[in-house]
């Protein structure tokens, strides 16, 4: 099938799947119903899949509000979100100046203008709040980024018409999926070091106790006959978790991100995991 170059991904976010997706593609079931994707974040996934023309309903969700709220805005209105991107200068003033604004006394379309702007200007795109809830990313001096791509923003928001998008956690994905329906759970990976105990320790906010929580959402969605896959890195904690018969695993190799430390860099084996739901 041709690959048309939109809609593509709005944001960068940390652990984006881009790279991942045509593995993902391989171990997708071949029919499913509805779709889920309780841990969206920039949606590399789910735009593929509309790109393809492979998904009837769909149904994403996160826990950050900011994110949701975004999806939501962009398929409100693009138009609105689009007129404010083009007003936005691209300077340090200005972007300390729109940090600065609380996003929960501005409308849904200047939210998301506000962002994506900080998104796309910020340090390396991180999403990174302090203990209030400020966003603390500082400016990111690139010299001609990409602030406004309004054919993709388009694109989105076509693709997110009649997707219902939520600000909830991913146990939601409990009351809403029902058998047939396929569930893909990216999660804040469980880390590579992961040195201290099994309950303590937490990566992108994301315990090893959350992670055990997730395997037993798996669990009961797969009693009930929902498919599921999952992506996750390729750790002893996950390979505990993850048991066969009822999932299996796939090892990929992936590229991993510059790191400053020599011996994290090259290639990284991650998994995706597939269960095998009760018909
Ligand atoms: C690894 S990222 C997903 C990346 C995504 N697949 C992509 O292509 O960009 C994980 C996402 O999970 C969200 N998240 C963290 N904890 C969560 C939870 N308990 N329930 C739902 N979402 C959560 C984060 O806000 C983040 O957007």
């Amino acid at each position: 099938m041709k690959n048309l170059p939109v809609p593509r991904p709005f944001l960068k976010w940390a652990g984006g799947k881009t790279q991942l997706v045509p593995a993902l593609l391989e171990h997708m079931p071949p029919r499913f119903n509805a779709y889920f994707e309780p841990f969206v974040g920039s949606g590399a996934l789910f735009f593929c899949l509309r790109r393809q023309g492979r998904l009837s309903q769909a149904h994403l969700s996160d826990t950050n509000a900011e994110l949701a709220g975004a999806y939501a805005a962009l398929a409100a209105d693009v138009e609105q979100v689009i007129a404010h991107l083009a007003g936005y200068p691209h300077s340090p003033e200005f972007f300390y100046a729109l940090r600065a604004q609380d996003p929960w006394t501005l409308d849904p379309a200047r939210r998301a203008a506000r962002l994506i702007y900080l998104n796309k200007t910020g340090y390396n795109g991180l999403y990174r709040v302090n203990r209030r809830g400020q966003f603390n990313v500082p400016f990111g001096r690139y010299k001609n980024p990409p602030i406004l791509d309004p054919e993709n923003l388009r694109c989105v928001s076509q693709a997110l018409q009649g997707v219902e998008i939520s600000h909830a956690p991913f146990e939601s994905v409990l009351e809403w999926a029902r058998p047939g329906d396929w569930v893909y759970f990216d999660p804040p990976y469980a880390p590579l070091s992961a040195t201290a105990s099994f309950t303590a320790y937490q990566a992108h906010g994301f315990s090893a106790a959350d992670q055990a929580r997730l395997r037993d959402a798996c669990l009961e969605l797969t009693r009930r006959g929902v498919q599921l896959t999952l992506s996750n890195s390729d750790t002893p904690l996950i390979r505990e978790l993850y048991t066969r018969p009822a999932f299996t695993l796939h090892p990929v190799l992936a590229r991993r991100a510059i790191n400053s430390n020599a011996a994290r860099r090259g290639p990284v084996s991650e998994l995706i995991i597939n269960n095998a739901p009760a018909r």
